[in-house]
């Protein structure tokens, strides 16, 4: 594909057609590499993303680290109790300076040792005796843009982007309603997927349109009937109220797991809170190429101890777990057919899909952007 091929293929999708009239867009934005390549910089290195939990990063030298969508990065607490990020790359040859989580007096690469304060700064490096015009100063760590939000933190490689609370504080409001504050970390599993991470998120935004037919234990818990999409500026909101009458398909009271209603709410583009009864799960969607991602899970759940919260624990966390196979094996299956020579693009069903369709026009917004006109 060259620059001409990827313009057309970004341009492919229209984002003022309304809904009852839009194309999907076409399936080589789920799986050209040049398609990846470009939201690596104009989605990825530009939104802000989940890296770390607050609660990780409570005391000086802390830090964690990880890579997204290509960028490693790290963050660590300063001793002057700041938050800082930066690309994790040294300065010396590039490799990753620290790995995993831990504390630290300061970051020492592995490699040949160069030494970097917790606020960035090169501190030292071995061996460079006779070295010229070297500016040490000019050789600290690439900073990243660092933001707390909720119990997390957050990283943005565009040093212009606008803060993120003042984007999704509507959402910080409704899930706070629910006991927010009160909610313990459990828990964190990762699946792998031969999708592209869009998919995923496709899958989860389709308004309840397969749960039906695909999630039978999920769908004894709720009632279809009250589902209902709400899209904002930068995100959007499913909720759905609990199913009202006993259902054969699950042998528990449905009121009990959900509570008053599921709110399962997206931040564009690619992170998940979905909050029930006494528990939340974050979702946070990694692309790991064209066709592979990775499916982050935190779960959170309203402190109580004893025997019976322990087992409501843990039944929710297996049923978490049987909804999500069911989803790695319909996303890895449509990965295949957006493959097919005989698959170019699809039609969005208006009532249902529309957090969707908000997904792809944010999506095209950016890439054309990134395009230019
Ligand atoms: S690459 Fe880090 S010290 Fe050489
Ligand atoms: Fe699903």
């Amino acid at each position: 594909m060259d620059s001409a091929d990827l313009r057309a293929a970004v341009l492919g999708f229209d984002p003022e057609v309304p809904i009852e009239s839009a194309w999907m867009p076409p399936s080589s934005w789920y799986v050209a590499p040049e398609v990846h390549a470009l939201e690596r910089r104009a989605v990825f290195a530009r939104t802000w993303q989940p890296v770390a939990r607050l609660d990780e990063l409570s005391q000086p030298g802390d830090f964690a680290s990880g890579c997204l969508a290509g960028e490693p990065w790290v963050v660590v607490r300063g001793r002057d109790g700041e938050l800082r990020a930066f690309h994790n790359v040294c300065r010396h040859k590039g490799r990753e300076v620290v790995q995993g989580r831990g504390r630290a007096e300061e970051l020492v690469c592995g490699y040949h040792a160069w030494r970097y304060d917790l606020d960035g700064a090169l501190r030292g490096a071995p061996r460079l005796a006779g070295v010229r015009d070297f500016d040490r100063d000019a050789m600290g760590l690439v900073p990243l843009r660092v933001e707390a939000w909720g119990r997390w933190v957050f990283v943005n490689g565009d040093p212009d982007a606008p803060p993120l609370a003042p984007r999704v504080a509507p959402l910080l409001a409704s899930l706070e309603e629910g006991g927010w504050g009160e909610l313990t970390y459990s828990r964190s599993v990762s699946w792998e997927l031969a999708c592209n991470w869009k998919v995923y998120v496709d899958n989860y935004l389709d308004g309840g349109y397969h749960i039906p037919h695909m999630h039978p234990t999920l769908d004894a818990q709720i009632d279809m009937e009250s589902y209902r999409t709400e899209t904002f500026e930068h995100f959007s909101v499913q909720t759905c109220a609990p199913a009202g009458a006993p259902d054969g398909r699950i042998g528990y009271d449905a009121g009990a797991r959900i509570g008053p209603g599921a709110i399962y709410a997206w931040v564009y583009p690619n992170w998940m809170l979905n909050r029930y009864g006494p528990c939340l799960d974050t979702n946070h969607v990694v692309p790991l190429g064209p066709d592979r991602c990775r499916v982050d899970y935190e779960f959170w759940f309203r402190a109580a101890d004893g025997e019976e919260a322990r087992r409501f624990l843990e039944e929710s966390v297996e049923q978490s777990a049987l909804t999500q196979r069911e989803d790695v094996a319909i996303c890895e299956s449509v990965q295949v057919g957006l493959g097919s020579s005989a698959y170019d693009r699809g039609r969005y069903a208006p009532r249902v899909e529309q957090g969707e369709h908000h997904f792809h026009r944010l999506l095209a917004r950016d890439l054309r952007r990134a395009v230019g006109p």
